[in-house]
């Protein structure tokens, strides 16, 4: 544990950049959302000084609107470093309705909201120091507007969740969950626009070309319309199980933040019981034993079982017999993966399973790191235990990967990935 601590504390120092981490030196040269709040909550052992600059410099790139870009971009990194950049998304240009900050410049599409829970967390790592910072003070109005964001303008169905409107979104980029959707979109072509991540990473680790046309056209249109939700035709709208819980976790966050505050913490906890009665009735699968994605342009469920439908094991009041089922597909054959104890992430068993690439198979580290916590949640202590060792025995043996093949154990993607180390520091913790 002694080595594993050395080489997590060292990925953590070798990519941070002064105000904030970069998920990989080479294929994430900026800072991205959901990142950033896993790294805080491991960074909090090492220094909670950086650990509170982390999300103070993403909030700081808040737009007026509330929302959280999932890249605040380094202006000292060439344009060419990683596709689309700052040109592409031309936020400072967005100006009103949206309200874009001027600078830095940004993306202008969100990532899951974790934030809640790791500014919590940052702040239970040293409550003295938070309160002296008035680091939470700072904080809470720009979560709170974070959440009524997610709440208002991107309850695109109008059941009460949040949506998502670029498979980027929920950060689960190419997951057969979203198949369906994209294949409604017209792709742009592809001498429209140049990868970069393909000089740092294996193509088949990655998503493909037609994949990123469609990528690319989503975000074009949201773009054309100036990001604004009303206005926009949002071709592409799910809600996604796992943004939904970590929007359900963050506001209990909320509520421990508002009672520490000195301030009612009631309001949080009824948003959250809301939000947990629409999770439930809008997309959980008492047959399939987890929750799915829900189509918005179709409003049906969609058919396929991936490890965000294992997420919502983190909200902690789930009717009856959910934690129990979701813990039995968890240990099922879907989800067991038998060489690295890690939770793939799409069922071993379904269609569209690929070890290799990104998210269509292999497990990553923050999912695990979530579902451990949602097992301990629910008591589930043993399960907890068991996938924790997994994780820090494979962060370790696969030099801290990005995600890892979970059939093989082979690791793939980038090496030195910030979350991996920051979340498996944690658990050593
Ligand atoms: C990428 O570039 O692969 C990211 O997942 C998009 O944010």
């Amino acid at each position: 544990d002694q080595a594993l601590r050395r080489g997590a504390t060292g990925v953590l120092l070798g990519n941070w950049t002064g105000a904030s981490t970069v998920p990989s030196r080479t294929l994430y040269p900026h800072q991205w959302s959901w990142d950033s709040a896993f790294v805080a909550i491991g960074l909090r052992h090492l220094s909670v000084r950086r650990a509170q600059r982390e999300l103070e410099s993403l909030f700081a790139a808040q737009w007026a609107d509330g929302r959280v870009p999932h890249i605040v971009f380094n202006p000292a990194v060439p344009e060419d470093a990683y596709f689309p950049g700052p040109g592409f998304w031309r936020s400072s240009r967005a100006g009103h309705p949206a309200g874009a900050p001027p600078a830095p410049e940004t993306s202008g599409i969100v990532q899951p909201p974790v934030h809640a829970l790791a500014a919590w967390l940052v702040h239970r790592a040293d409550p003295d120091r938070s309160r002296r910072r008035g680091f939470l003070a700072r904080l809470y109005p720009r979560l709170t507007a974070w959440h009524d964001y997610l709440l208002t303008r991107r309850d695109l169905g109008g059941g009460g969740l949040a949506a998502v409107v670029h498979p980027w979104e929920p950060g689960t980029d190419n997951s057969p969950c979203w198949d369906r959707a994209l294949a409604r979109v017209e792709p742009a072509p592809p001498d429209a626009f140049r990868r970069a991540d393909l000089a740092h990473g294996r193509a088949a680790d990655r998503p493909t070309d037609l994949d990123y046309g469609r990528y690319v056209r989503l975000a074009a249109d949201y773009r054309e319309a100036g990001y604004d939700d009303r206005r926009a035709a949002h071709g592409f709208a799910l809600e996604d199980p796992c943004f939904n819980a970590l929007l359900i976790a963050g506001e209990h966050a909320l509520a421990a933040t508002a009672r520490a505050l000195g301030r009612d913490g009631t309001p949080h906890t009824a948003r959250a019981d809301a939000l947990t009665r629409h999770l439930v009735t809008r997309l959980w699968d008492a047959d399939a034993g987890l929750f799915r994605a829900r189509d918005l342009r179709t409003d049906t469920l969609v058919p396929e079982r991936a490890v965000t439908g294992l997420v919502p094991l983190i909200v902690p009041h789930l009717p009856a017999g959910v934690a129990a089922a979701l813990r039995a597909t968890l240990t099922g054959p879907g989800f067991r993966a038998p060489a690295t104890g890690l939770v793939p992430s799409y069922d071993l068993t379904g269609p569209a399973f690929d070890p290799q690439r990104y998210w269509r198979g292999p497990a990553w580290f923050n999912t695990a790191w979530l579902i451990q916590r949602g097992l301990r949640t629910h008591r589930l202590d043993t399960d907890a235990e068991r996938l924790r060792r997994a994780v820090l025995t494979e962060a370790g043996r696969t030099a801290f990967a990005e995600y890892v093949d979970p059939v093989t154990g082979t690791p793939r993607g980038a090496r030195h990935f910030s979350w991996t180390a920051a979340l498996a520091l944690d658990l050593l913790c």
